[in-house]
């Protein structure tokens, strides 16, 4: 299978990564209205920025066959954020680049979900896509994520520490960290 096959959705123990669907986005656009989920970002997301990330990720998933999967909790059918694959959008001496990503609703942290799901996500990268690496980034104080990278195995690359394109260079968000992993 390569990676333009239909792979629907990747299950594991406790979580369902799969397609998003029109009704993910009202619990996706109220996550992203909490302070804790958004702290490390540049502001809450409003409903067309919600409707225009759903648009793209539904796009990636068609023409690349992988995006930022929606994950489900077995137990109770709930959308509870997402983790997954984008192609890196901005140049910076790492791109090209595959980053895996991941966002998950606050009441739903501290037990081992955000990892489940990017494990789940590292085994479809080594499985059915031929990428050399995968990359991750966030701004230093974001130790939580940081956990993550490295609970899946990936590496701080200590030179490659970078000024999110993005953001004006004096923006308290602007230094991020850069962690990868070679497939
Ligand atoms: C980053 C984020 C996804 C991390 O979520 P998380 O729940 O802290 O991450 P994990 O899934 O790894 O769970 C962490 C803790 O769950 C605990 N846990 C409880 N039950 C567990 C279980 N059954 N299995 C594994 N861990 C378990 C662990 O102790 C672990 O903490 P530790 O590694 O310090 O011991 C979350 O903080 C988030 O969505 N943040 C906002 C968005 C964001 O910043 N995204 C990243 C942008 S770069």
């Amino acid at each position: 299978m390569n990676s333009k096959q239909n792979l629907k959705s990747i299950e594991t123990n406790r979580l369902i990564l799969r397609l998003w669907t029109e009704a993910d986005l009202v619990p996706f656009f109220e996550m992203n209205q909490d302070p804790k989920v958004i702290e490390f970002f540049p502001g809450a997301m409003s409903h067309d920025q919600v409707e225009l990330f759903f648009k793209k990720v539904l796009l990636q998933f068609e023409t690349n066959g992988y995006g930022f999967w929606a994950v489900e909790l077995k137990r109770t059918g709930e959308f509870i954020g997402y983790t997954g694959l984008a192609h890196v959008m901005f140049d910076a001496p790492f791109t090209p680049a595959v980053e895996i990503g991941w966002r998950l609703a606050s009441e739903h942290w501290g037990q081992g979900y955000a990892t489940e799901a990017a494990l789940a996500v590292m085994n479809f990268v080594g499985e059915f896509l031929s990428l050399s690496e995968i990359v991750s980034f966030t701004v230093p104080q974001n130790l939580r994520s940081q956990n993550v990278m490295k609970k899946i195995g990936m590496e701080r690359d200590v030179l490659g520490d970078f000024n999110h394109p993005r953001l004006d260079e004096n923006h308290p968000l602007s230094l991020h960290v850069l962690y990868r992993k070679g497939i």
